[in-house]
């Protein structure tokens, strides 16, 4: 097991990386003095499979858990379900001490988060992640939300956990497809911050594909490491985040033209981080061989980068709505790996250019 602290003055914290930590989840909690009860947030997929573990490892330190279901997936973080939540907690006369748990997926994390953040000004939170996105992303560093009909994460609060305990056991049961969409975040961290990780990715991706307890426990906690680094820096996301966006500011704009085709987040910063890589080549930032680096390595993970695009057109206009693009496009590029820089004021003939390089459709009219 592996203890990893996310150092932010005055609420730090840790998160716990293993197998078997579900069953240990009581004794690896900080103490909570007065809690009587855990109220732990899952849908019926994850519950299934993983409350009866969570169960006896609370029950072990004397906190019985009350289950409160939600919806699978992006469906939960809606504020009907938030309110369904809620007075649940009030129903059950849930009190300021108890914890709020989040067991599942970012978006449990995310509404479960926002849950502990208001109900009654604030209760005390634990993230228990189950995908691979959440336990090396989206449960560290605070954030939480619901979506509105009118965008994605428009409603919610800045609200730490008091503890993260992510069992890589549970990734045994993880869709293929939603293990490989985790991977490309990994992907983000080898090459952005951590080297060394990815050059044991590079070296045989074999045992991270084939979820070795093992190999997952180095590789979550080598990522969770690199963000706990970067959000204990900037709280408030105002800043050094903004490295955490390597490949986002493509893969969003392609999430959000898609309808298209239905990439997974993970597909489309897989791209995204590709089109990143040719960017800081063609503007000369980057060495000859940073764009072939990547693309071989997302494709030993699984993550295809050649896929039919979006009109360039398009694309650029969709990026332009970025809530990180301020006035010129502005991307997360490298000098190399391990070396990320924020650009201001890409020129969008080179963008369109490199979009175009990709397989997207040239504007009517030419201008690549
Ligand atoms: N707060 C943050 O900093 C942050 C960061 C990244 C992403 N997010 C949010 O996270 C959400 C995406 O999270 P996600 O990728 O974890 O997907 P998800 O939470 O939508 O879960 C996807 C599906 O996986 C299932 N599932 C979960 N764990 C499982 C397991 N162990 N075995 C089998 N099935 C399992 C769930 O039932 C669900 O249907 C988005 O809403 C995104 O906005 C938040
Ligand atoms: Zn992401």
């Amino acid at each position: 097991m592996v203890r990893v602290t996310v150092p932010i003055p005055g609420r730090a914290y840790d998160v716990v990386v293993g197998a078997g930590v579900l069953e240990r989840a009581g004794e690896l909690l900080p103490p909570l003095p007065r809690a009587e009860r855990a109220f732990v947030v899952a849908d019926q997929v994850v519950a299934e499979r993983y409350l009866e573990r969570l169960a006896a490892g609370l029950a072990a330190a004397g906190l019985p858990l009350v289950h409160l279901g939600v919806p699978e997936g992006e469906e939960a973080k809606s504020l009907a379900v938030y309110t369904a939540v809620l007075r649940q907690l009030a129903v059950q006369e849930a009190h300021r001490d108890d914890p709020v748990v989040a067991l599942g997926g970012g978006a449990v994390g995310d509404l479960a988060g926002f849950v502990a953040a208001t109900y009654m000004r604030g209760v005390p939170f634990v993230q228990v992640p189950t995908t691979l996105t959440a336990q090396v992303d989206a449960a560290i560093g605070g954030k939480t939300a619901v979506n509105l009909p009118e965008g994605k994460n428009l409603v919610g609060a800045f609200h730490q956990p008091v503890a993260v305990l992510a069992d890589v056991t549970t990734l045994a049961s993880l869709p293929e497809r939603e293990y490989r969409s985790g991977l490309a975040e990994v992907a983000k961290y080898a090459l952005t911050l951590d080297p060394e990780l990815l050059a044991t990715l590079e070296r045989d991706p074999g045992p991270a594909l084939r979820r070795e307890p093992a190999a997952l426990e180095d590789l979550v906690a080598r990522c969770v490491r690199a963000k706990a680094g970067i959000v204990a820096r900037d709280e408030r996301d105002t800043g050094a985040r903004m490295v955490l966006n390597y490949g986002h500011t493509l893969g969003h704009a392609l999430e959000r033209l898609e309808a298209f085709r239905g990439r997974t987040h993970g597909e489309a910063i897989a791209v995204g981080m590709r089109f990143a890589a040719r960017l800081a080549e063609r503007l000369g930032l980057a060495p000859e061989g940073l764009h072939a680096r990547h693309v071989r390595l997302l494709a030993s993970l699984g993550l295809e980068t050649q896929g039919e695009l979006p009109g360039a057109g398009e694309i650029l206009a969709a990026m332009r709505l970025d809530k990180k693009y301020a006035g010129g496009i502005r991307f997360v590029l490298l000098e190399d790996v391990g070396r990320p820089r924020v650009v201001e004021d890409v020129p969008e003939g080179l963008a369109r250019e490199v979009l175009v390089e990709m397989g997207a459709a040239a504007p009517v009219g030419g201008g690549a």
